[in-house]
This record gives structure tokens, C-alpha cells and sequence, in this order.
């Protein structure tokens, strides 16, 4: 009998399932593409460029802990992309755990990274397992940057910003409305501070002559990355998409929540955020060109007489959510992760590891400035 394949992709369907898949065929890992629909599953297998040469097949599975837990056992490694990860990830990450599978998330909700740090790491490092949420672009490259940065200067203060242009997903929409009810923080001193509700920054970004219109969006991952970093005591974090018009949706959506929604009960501010999601994106984007969706990832450093920045210029962010997650289910396929329990893709690959591999594939370029 053919053994399992090591990996689990869940949500394989998706925009960025589909190229979580084509890098897992770059790296050879043999997969299992799942998701709630065999059909959409297949019909989307079947654009994956190369997808022929693959080792890999699709499993239609439930949703539920038992069903996730039967399905993830005997594998190495769950890559989880079903958002938004504040309603989804629970259940899979519970099911990861109990089959004794390392977990990988394209999650960037603040809310359910603390989430994961406060009540699942002990468990996983009590099985020698990783949780490493967030390995993405969308922080792990600019976690990767501010580690850059701490190698160069004496630092104790971090700011980072992250943006990109293109055409958010179906799930990343809704994961931009969901986030609008969660409060965000940022970290001041190594505790975490609450972020203004609907506030707006204008921010001056490299390589652009406009300001970029950036928010604080849940509050961002790295806070609770460099929560107990021994260097590190402040992280604030904003970002958003290079396009001011969309960016000015989500502001007026934001203050439409605190005004309207927020005094309606959770499960009727859910409803509504969604419903509002909708309306914004309801189909799949065409695939990312290199000439048009291009990212930023600005980081700066402050300690009492030092500075350093560290810029990454880049492309098509999710091209690099599907290599970073494949590059990181390849190495634990491999080698045992540097971290175990909750952790960062820095921490648990290496953060020059995570930039070199993007820069590898043209996606994206770092550069310090001291
Ligand atoms: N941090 C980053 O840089 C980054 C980058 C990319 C994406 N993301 C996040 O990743 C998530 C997915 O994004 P995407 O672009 O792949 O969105 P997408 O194209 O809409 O795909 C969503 C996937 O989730 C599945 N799904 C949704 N609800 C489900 C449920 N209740 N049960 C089982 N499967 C479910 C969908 O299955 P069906 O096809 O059956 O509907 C589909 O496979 C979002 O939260 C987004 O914000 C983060």
C-alpha cells in the first residue's frame, strides 16, 4: 500500500491554495490537495500549470475536528489557507494536533496569531510540533526583514509597514472585513497597547511619489512575534493595498462598523461584514503579472544611536504566499523546524533562509540602508 503523502493542503481550491500547490510540485512533495468540494478541488488542479508532474491526490473532507483529525493523520505537515483563520483556523488547528502534524497557516489576523501564542503553543512543543501562523508574505517577510535588522544595529524599536497592489481575493476580502471588529495592538515597552479604532496614516513609501494610505488592519502579526524578544520592547505595524481608492473603502467601512455595527450582536456583525465583503469581491481575481502586482515591505530600526531600514521590493503577493508555504512544509518534510510551539516562518526556517528563497524566484529583492 502507497504510504500517506506528507503534506495536507486544506483549502486547495482557493487563489492561493491553487499556488501553494503549484510551488509544492517545484519542491517535489508529494501532497494531498483537500477541501470541502472535490469537483472545485479538481477543476482547479487541473489549471495548475505542470500539475501533471505532481505527486498528488484530492480528498473531499468535512469540516469538522473529527473529520480534519482522520484526514491529517499520518501525514507531516497541514498547510491550512481557509480564511478568514478567526473563524476557520480553530478546528484545524485542533485537527493538526491531534493527528501530530506540524501546522502552517496564510493567516494575518492578529487576534488568532495571539490566539495560537497563548493557548496552543505549550501543546505543540509538548509534541516536538511547530505552529508557525503567518507564513506568508503578508508578515513573514517583513518578520524576516526586522530579523535582518536586528543582525545590523542596536535596535530595541521596530515599525513596519507592508503593502501591495492587486486584486485581493474572495477570502482575503472577507478577512479584511472580519479583521474590522477585532482590536488590534501594538507593542510599547513589550506590552501590548491597543491601536485607535478607525484611524488613518498616511505613509511615505520608497519608490512611490504619493503617500500611501495605510491602517492599523487587526493590528498585524509581529507584535506578538517579538511579544518576549529579548531586544526588541516596541512593534507597531500598518499596511494595506497601494491603491488609495480601495483603502478609503476600508476606512469609511470601518467607521460605518463602529457607528452601525458594532452595538448589533457578534453573530450579526459577522453577517453583516461578510455581506459587505461580498458585495466588494465576489469572484477569483485573474492570476498576478509580475508588471503590475508589485509589493513593499518597509521596516525601520530605532535604538538610542542607531538606525537601520531594511526595504523589500517586490511582486505578486500571492506567488510568494505559495512559495514561502511550500518552501516551509518542504523543509519540515525534511528537518526537524528550529522552534517548536508557536513560532514564526524567521524563526522556524530562518529568516534569511525566507528571504533568500523569494528572492530566488525574482519575487522579491531586500535591501539595508544604515
Ligand atoms: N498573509 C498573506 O499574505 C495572505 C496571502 C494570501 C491569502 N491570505 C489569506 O488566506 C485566506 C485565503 O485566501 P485566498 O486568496 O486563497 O481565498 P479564496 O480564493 O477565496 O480561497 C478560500 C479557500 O478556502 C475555502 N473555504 C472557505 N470557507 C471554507 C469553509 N467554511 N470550509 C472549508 N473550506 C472553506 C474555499 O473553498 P471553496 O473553493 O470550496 O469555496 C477555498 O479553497 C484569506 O484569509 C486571506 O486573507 C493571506
Amino acid at each position: 500500500m502507497e504510504s500517506k503523502r506528507p503534506v495536507v493542503l486544506y483549502g486547495a481550491s482557493g487563489f492561493s491554495g491553487r499556488l501553494v500547490a503549484e510551488f509544492l510540485r517545484e519542491y517535489n512533495v508529494p501532497f494531498i490537495a483537500a477541501g470541502r468540494s472535490r469537483a472545485k478541488i479538481e477543476d482547479v488542479m487541473n489549471h495548475v500549470p505542470g500539475i501533471e508532474t505532481a505527486n498528488y491526490e484530492i480528498v473531499e473532507v468535512g469540516g469538522s475536528v473529527e473529520e480534519l483529525t482522520a484526514l491529517f493523520s499520518g501525514a507531516k505537515v497541514v498547510c491550512n489557507t481557509v480564511g478568514p483563520f478567526i473563524y476557520n483556523g480553530p478546528r484545524v488547528l485542533e485537527a493538526s494536533l491531534k493527528a501530530g502534524c506540524h501546522y502552517l497557516d496564510i493567516s494575518g489576523e492578529q487576534v488568532w496569531i495571539r490566539e495560537i501564542a497563548e493557548k496552543w503553543s505549550a501543546k505543540f512543543a509538548a509534541k516536538g510540533l511547530l505552529a508557525a501562523p503567518g507564513t506568508a508574505f503578508m508578515s513573514a517577510m517583513s518578520d524576516a526583514a526586522a530579523r535582518l535588522c536586528l543582525e545590523s544595529a542596536a535596535i530595541d524599536t521596530i515599525e513596519t509597514l507592508t503593502m501591495f497592489k492587486g486584486i485581493p481575493t474572495f477570502g482575503s476580502t472577507q478577512t479584511i472585513f472580519a479583521v474590522i471588529q477585532t482590536d488590534g495592538c501594538y507593542l510599547e515597552q513589550s506590552q501590548y497597547k491597543p491601536w485607535p479604532r478607525v484611524t488613518r496614516y498616511d505613509a511615505a513609501v520608497p519608490g512611490y511619489i504619493q503617500t500611501q494610505l495605510a491602517l492599523a488592519w487587526g493590528g498585524f502579526p509581529q507584535p506578538v512575534w517579538f511579544k518576549d524578544h529579548p531586544q526588541v520592547a516596541n512593534v507597531r505595524s500598518i499596511g494595506g493595498l497601494l491603491d488609495r481608492q480601495i483603502m478609503e473603502g476600508v476606512a469609511a467601512t470601518e467607521k460605518l462598523f463602529e457607528e452601525q455595527i458594532r452595538p448589533l450582536p457578534k453573530p450579526e456583525q459577522e453577517r453583516k461584514l461578510a455581506e459587505m465583503a461580498s458585495s466588494v469581491q465576489g469572484s477569483t481575481p485573474p492570476r498576478e503579472n509580475t508588471r503590475e502586482q508589485r509589493t513593499i515591505d518597509v521596516v525601520v530600526g530605532r535604538g538610542s544611536t542607531d538606525y537601520v531600514q531594511c526595504v523589500i521590493f517586490g511582486t505578486c503577493c500571492y506567488r510568494q504566499t505559495g512559495l514561502i508555504q511550500a518552501f516551509a512544509a518542504h523543509n519540515l518534510v525534511h528537518t526537524p523546524p528550529r522552534k517548536v510551539g508557536f513560532a514564526s516562518a524567521a524563526e522556524a526556517f530562518g529568516h534569511r533562509e525566507v528571504l533568500k528563497v523569494v528572492e530566488s524566484y525574482g519575487l522579491a529583492k531586500a535591501k539595508i540602508y544604515s
